[in-house]
Formats: structure tokens, sequence, C-alpha cells
């Protein structure tokens, strides 16, 4: 593993390594960028700097699901309540201890001058970059800022505009989720000379009600407002946003920060491969510490020596060409669910899910034994019982087709081979197994542990 080197040049930010605190709490001060330095962190996104603001109390509120807390996270905070001149003080502090990692200063300002001066405030603070948050959705948004900027790329296009003239560091714009087409505000970015882009920012978004109070959480003196919405729950809208940039032809060379629910390696390689080449970090530290990197970083040093790596850079964005529209996947592609009598521990999970769930395809016992049996002919290969089934393995998809015919839905289309009516017989559905309606009542009266 001693060929391996995670240092990065992202956009002209060098870091030490990919791993970069998001702007938020986390970035607040000094003590707690150095904080992370110390502890592995190779980036820092300070905390938004503006006019500092009055912030409410309570602020966040969380979804707890089953025995995870905080599987999401919502926020009321907006940007900096601390004076400008303290941040800056205390940036160019911590690049007086680490003049070799990356302290970049996000920013959320009104005006032209204002935006003028504070870029040029916190490149004298030594800052190495600039972030521009065109994100926040709550508060700041009510003031024509963050998210109100990110939803309307003319207007974003002018400030990006703006700061590119003012700036002489590399600048990044960060986006906000909160819109149909990611691409839109993204382009208009790139044009307006943006050196990087960041996503995402949070979600708009209500956790959930107080049953007594009936006010939203978080709640503040009997009311609430919407949040951003974070953590582990946005992973996969973040992951899919990334993809639309870095598969996009007029923005796949700009670099990309990767943001939304990473908290382990996995996600942080998974990032990557999707084309982002920093990765930024906000609730999995806000929840377990700045500590997480740690294992973040080991165990993305394993995976490159497992693949050959030597930089994040052999293997950026090796997954994109793998994400099609899915006109364009294989429809002769068949698998089937096969239970591994061995590992089951008679659940029977996947029989309540296929048949309640899915498509009638997992029978229970007659033989007394609890494992459920596969009806071959009745499955479509969708996953769902190898999804619920709580045995690691257990359900495994075969391969039944033999890879010999290839045929995808746009094909089709051009053949003329696509279904036009409403009966039409090309419909995929036809021949699938469905019971008769009047067995369901029969079921109900079956013994369900599988004896007669
Ligand atoms: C409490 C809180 C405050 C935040 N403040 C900011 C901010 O000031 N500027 C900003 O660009 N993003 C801010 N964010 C958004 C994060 O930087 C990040 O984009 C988002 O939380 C998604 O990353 P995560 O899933 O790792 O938390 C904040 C997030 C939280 C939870
Ligand atoms: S869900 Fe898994 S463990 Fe449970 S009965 Fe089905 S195969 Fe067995
Ligand atoms: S893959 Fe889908 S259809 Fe097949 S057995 Fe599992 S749940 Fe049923």
């Amino acid at each position: 593993m001693s060929n391996i080197d995670l240092s990065i040049n992202f956009a002209g930010i060098k870091a030490p390594n990919p791993f970069w605190l998001a702007s938020a709490p986390p970035t607040n001060s000094g003590y707690q960028v150095m904080k992370a330095f110390e502890a592995g962190w190779g980036g820092a996104v300070w905390k938004t700097l503006g006019v500092p603001v009055q912030n409410v109390s309570s602020r966040y509120g969380a979804i707890n699901y089953r025995d995870t807390r905080m599987a999401g996270l919502n926020n009321i905070e907006l940007i900096t309540d601390r004076p400008l001149a303290d941040n800056l003080r205390e940036i160019e502090e911590v690049k007086k201890y680490f003049p070799n990692h990356a302290v970049i200063a996000s920013l959320m300002v009104e005006s032209k001058k204002e935006w003028f001066q504070i870029v040029k405030d916190v490149e004298n603070a030594g800052a190495d970059g600039i972030e521009l948050n065109f994100g926040c959705p709550h508060g700041m948004c009510e003031r024509g800022m963050g998210s109100a900027v990110g939803q309307e790329p003319e207007v974003l296009n002018t400030i990006v505009q703006w700061v590119m003239q003012a700036a002489s560091i590399p600048v990044i714009t960060k986006l906000t989720p909160n819109i149909s087409d990611i691409t839109d505000p993204a382009l208009a970015a790139v044009r307006g000379g943006s050196s990087a882009l960041s996503l995402i920012n949070t979600i708009k978004s209500i956790v959930g009600i107080d049953l007594d109070t009936y006010a939203p959480y978080p709640i503040v003196d009997g009311k609430g407002t919407n949040g951003g919405y974070c953590g582990p729950a946005v992973k996969p809208i973040a992951l899919h946003m990334l993809k639309e940039l870095a598969g996009h032809p007029e923005i796949r060379n700009t670099p990309i920060s990767g943001i939304g629910g990473i908290e382990t390696w996995r996600d942080v390689v998974e990032f990557i491969l999707l084309g982002a080449t920093s990765v930024q970090v906000c609730t999995a530290v806000m929840h377990y510490g700045f500590g997480i990197v740690r294992e973040m970083e080991a165990g993305l040093r394993q995976f490159m020596s497992d693949k050959g790596y030597s930089s994040i850079y052999d293997f950026a964005g090796k997954a994109v060409p793998n994400v099609v529209e899915w006109k364009h996947l294989n429809l002769h592609y068949k698998v089937v669910a096969s239970i591994n009598a061995d590992k089951c521990i008679g659940c029977q999970l996947c029989h309540i899910a296929c048949d309640d769930g899915a498509h009638q395809a997992i029978a229970l016992p007659s033989n007394g034994s609890r494992v459920p049996e596969i009806i071959d002919e009745n499955c479509v290969g969708c996953n769902l019982c190898s999804l619920v089934c709580p045995v690691e393995d257990c359900i495994t998809m075969e391969r039944r087709d033999d890879g010999s015919k290839t045929e995808t839905w746009a094909e089709r289309t051009v053949l003329g081979k696509i279904p036009e009516h409403f009966n039409d017989p090309r419909g995929g559905g036809v021949g699938h197994f469905v019971p008769e309606p009047s067995a369901a009542l029969n079921y109900k009266r079956k013994d369900r542990s599988g004896r007669k």
C-alpha cells in the first residue's frame, strides 16, 4: 500500500487527501478545523461567511429509523453568526499551522459590492479557495440568497461572473438539490466560469409533527419551518445528481466535490466512482466526531490496494458509463431468486413480501420444514425477497438467460416491436402467473406455519 498517494489537486486547490469537512457546524471555528486536520481531514470548507445572522433555538430535527439514530438530519440553522473579522483571523491562523491543508471559505452575501469585498477579505486571510453557497433552503432564501439563487440559473450565473472577476483563487459553486434538473444550475455555473462544482446542499424538508402541539420539528416556541435534510438518507439523491453532472458533456471536465450522506470509506469510493474528486462530510461528523476519517482513510487505502490503484484519479468516474437510461438496459437478462436452505432461519419474511408485495413466487413449505420454496416460473427476478431476508447471502439471484441475446427497449422501438395498445400481447406480463382473486380468501384460512 506504500505507493498509494491520496493527495489531490482539486481545480488548483491542493490537499493531502480528498476528505474535506463540509461547510457546517463542524467548521464553525479555527479550533474545530485544526482539531479536524490533526485527526486526518485533508480540507475544510469553513461555515458560510457573510453578514452574521441571528439563529433560533432549537435548530435540528431527525429521522430515527428503527434502531438507527439520525438516519436523516434536518436543520434550520443559517450561515455563521460570528463576526467576519473573527473568522478571518482564525482562517489565517489555521493556514499558519497547516499550510498544506485546504481551507476553503464558503460565502453568501447579497450585493455585488459585498461579493467583491468578502472575496478579497478571505483571499487576504489566506484561504485556498472559495465555495459559493447557493443552497441553503431555509431562512437565507427568504432574503434572496442561498437556494433562491441556486434555483434561478440566470441569477446564479451573474453572481458566479461577479465572483470570477473578483477572485484570484479557485471558486467552487455549491448547488442546491431543490430543483427539478440539476444540470440547469450546474451549466449556469460552468458557463459563468466557476472553477469547480460541489453538491448537494440540504433538501427542503419537514421531518415530523409533534402530536401534542401540532408543531413541526424542530420546534421554536410552538412553531417551526421547513429545514434542510441531510445525512445517510440523502446519499442516493446526491449520487444521482453527481452522476447527472459527471456524465454531462459540457460539465464533466469540471471538478466536482461530492456531498450528501457520506459516512464510511465505501460511501467515499462510491462518490469517487461516480466522478467526485473530493468529498465533503457534515452529518456523520456531527454524529460521531472527527475520528471517522481514520476508517475512511484506511478503507480507501485498502480498496485502492486491492484494485491496484495508486491515486484516486485512477478510478474517479469509472462507474459513470455504467449508469445508462432505462431504455438501454438488456430486456433478455433474467435472474431468479434462490434460497440457501443451510442459511435460512425460517422467518418466512420472504414469502410474505413476495406474496403481498411482489409476484406470488415463494411458496410456504409443504414438507414440515420452514424453508420456503421459490416457484421459478413465477419469479420475475425483482430482488425484493433478497432485500427483506435478514440473513446475508441467504437469498441470491441466479442468472437464467445464457447471455447470448441482448435487446433493449430503444432497439425494440426502432424495430417497431413495442406494445401500442392497451391489450397488446407484446407487453412483458403476458404469460406471467397471477392467482385468481378468490384464491386470496383461501390464503387467509391457511396455517402459516406450513403444517397441513
Ligand atoms: C446544521 C447544518 C448547518 C449547515 N450549514 C451550512 C452552511 O453554513 N453552508 C453550507 O454551504 N452548507 C451548510 N450545511 C449543509 C452541509 O454542508 C452539507 O451540504 C449537507 O449537510 C449534506 O452533507 P451531509 O449529508 O454529510 O450532512 C449545513 C448542514 C447542517 C446539518
Ligand atoms: S427471509 Fe430469508 S431467512 Fe427468512 S425464510 Fe426467507 S429465505 Fe429464510
Ligand atoms: S425475486 Fe421477486 S418475484 Fe422472485 S421470488 Fe423474490 S420477491 Fe418473488
